[in-house]
């Protein structure tokens, strides 16, 4: 399958996006978690690839002044209807998490869930780049990226390069998906001063038709600061 072109892949992520098991999906355990460990003193978050909002809503029910970028229009209706009473306090902004506009040294804490592996390695690596530069010195990032166990079977992909596939079927057709391993996660993120990573393997989610994992849904949960 050949590598589809923005338009193309926006045009998919609006159908998925407005698909009810999405629109409707509640916050990751996880990340409900992290953000009950976060410092009282609530400042700048932004969320790289929002979806439905679903974690923002939850910074901007305790204080946080929330921004949230996607490339979907769907995604950025719903969560713009998620932060509705918000609008003092939140921005949703149609962006690209490769190249932003927002100036550097910003953000005080960015949430990146289930989103930046969502190209070739070199968009991960951008997007890591852009993470670093728009985050404040002091500022805490949060980090979900699917392990190689979680890579399709060949016959349900086509590898477009080493690590990453195209999907062939399903709400995420055409996408291109790159799977990092344990040892990549030193590399990618050595800009960053702290990093701790946790492998967990999930259940697969109740009523979501399972997008590539053939083997496990394997994840790796990562946490930088400095
Ligand atoms: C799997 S969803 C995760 C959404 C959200 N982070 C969550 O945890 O529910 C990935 C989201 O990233 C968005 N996305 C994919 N590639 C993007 C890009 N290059 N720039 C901005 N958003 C992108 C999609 O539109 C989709 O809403």
């Amino acid at each position: 399958m050949r590598d589809l072109t923005v338009p193309e892949q926006k045009e998919i992520w609006d159908r998925r996006n407005a698909n009810e098991s999405f629109r409707d999906l509640a916050p990751d355990p996880r990340v409900l978690h992290y953000i009950g460990d976060l410092p009282q003193q609530s400042r700048r978050a932004l969320d790289l690839g929002c979806g439905n909002g679903r974690h923002l809503l939850q910074l901007a029910e305790i204080g946080w002044r929330c921004t949230g970028i996607d490339w979907s229009t769907e995604a950025l209706v719903q969560t713009r209807q998620a932060l509705s009473g918000f609008e003092q306090t939140t921005s949703v902004l149609n962006g690209d998490f490769r190249r932003t506009t927002f100036s550097g040294n910003y953000f005080h804490l960015i949430l990146a869930i289930d989103v930046i592996h969502h190209g070739k390695r070199r968009d991960l690596e951008r997007a890591i780049a852009e993470i670093k530069r728009i985050k404040a010195i002091s500022g805490d990032v949060l980090v979900s990226l699917p392990g190689m166990r979680n890579a399709p079977a060949e016959h349900q992909a086509d590898w477009i390069e080493e690590q990453t596939v195209v999907l062939r079927n399903g709400l995420e057709v055409g996408i291109p998906h790159h799977f990092i391993k344990e040892e990549d996660i030193g590399k990618l993120f050595r800009t960053f001063r702290k990093i701790s990573a946790e492998r967990v393997v999930l259940p697969m989610p109740p009523g979501v038709e399972p997008l590539h994992s053939m083997h496990e849904n394997e994840w790796y949960w990562i946490r930088l600061s400095g």
